[in-house]
């Protein structure tokens, strides 16, 4: 999908910001760009192992807020999934933007803000207050914890996954993750492994950010980049993607 937004990006340098375990690195590489790419925790090892043969990959281990690789000098800058989880969002795009060279593209995208997400529930969704809970647990007991949760709610959200108003109240009490009406999976078992992964990842990462799309879009103003285009995502991706370039001078 991105490769086709870019256009042509055989041959082209690309900076995948925080990579995880590799999965947009892998359509970089596919699609012939020569990428460099890290990430700060050891999802860089799993990167590596479904990724680091490829002769065009160069890969480490580092901040996003001190890249050790040449600034002004990426045809494309791609970071997804990341900003929102940096202790602060605008300065992790200032540090991608610098890595950007003259011409070149950025893309990234955030959490979108809105009432639902800060308000408590039952007024917002469930996941703000057992996210506030969970991480107050030791780290090791934490995994186990969700894993609890999900065996509660999940069979619960599957007994009603044909009835869209009550999966709406459910949001309100339940964290879990339920994918049924967003996207069609094989079966039982995967939508409840969607359902743990990403109620896991939901409830437990130590910086979420949100912002409004209007607040990407100015900060983008701010430091200077042009055609920018943002599109907000009501189902499916992260809310915001913005994809915006460095003039040529
Ligand atoms: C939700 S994952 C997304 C990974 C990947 N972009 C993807 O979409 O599959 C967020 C990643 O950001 C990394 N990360 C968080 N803060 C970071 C920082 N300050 N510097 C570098 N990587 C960071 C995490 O280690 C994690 O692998």
């Amino acid at each position: 999908m991105y490769a086709r937004r870019f256009g042509q990006i055989k041959g082209k340098n690309g900076f995948g910001g925080c990579s995880g375990a590799g999965r947009f690195t892998e359509i970089l590489l596919r699609h012939g760009a020569i990428v460099h790419s890290l990430d700060y925790s050891s999802a860089v090892d799993a990167n590596a192992i479904n990724n680091g043969q490829h002769q065009n990959l160069t890969l480490v281990q580092a901040d996003i807020l001190r890249i050790p690789f040449p600034k002004a000098s990426y045809d494309y800058v791609v970071c997804l999934g990341v900003i929102q989880h940096t202790p602060n969002s605008e300065e992790s795009i200032k540090c991608l933007w610098e890595m950007v060279k003259p011409g070149g593209q950025l893309v990234i995208d955030h959490y979108r803000w809105n009432l639902g997400l800060v308000l408590p529930p039952p007024l917002g969704g469930a996941e703000s207050l057992y996210r506030w809970l969970i991480l107050k647990l030791p780290m090791k007991s934490r995994f186990k914890f969700v894993k609890a949760i999900t065996d509660f709610w999940f069979p619960i959200h599957w007994f009603f996954r044909n009835y869209a108003l009550i999966q709406r109240i459910l949001v309100r009490l339940s964290p879990v993750h339920f994918y049924y009406s967003h996207f069609e999976l094989p079966n039982r078992k995967m939508y409840y492994e969607w359902a743990l992964l990403d109620t896991y990842d939901g409830t437990t990462d130590y910086y979420k950010n949100y912002r409004h799309e209007s607040q990407i879009e100015k900060f983008l103003e701010k430091i200077g980049a042009k055609d920018i285009k943002i599109t907000v995502y009501a189902k499916g991706g992260n809310g915001i993607e913005a994809i915006c370039r460095k003039s040529d001078v």
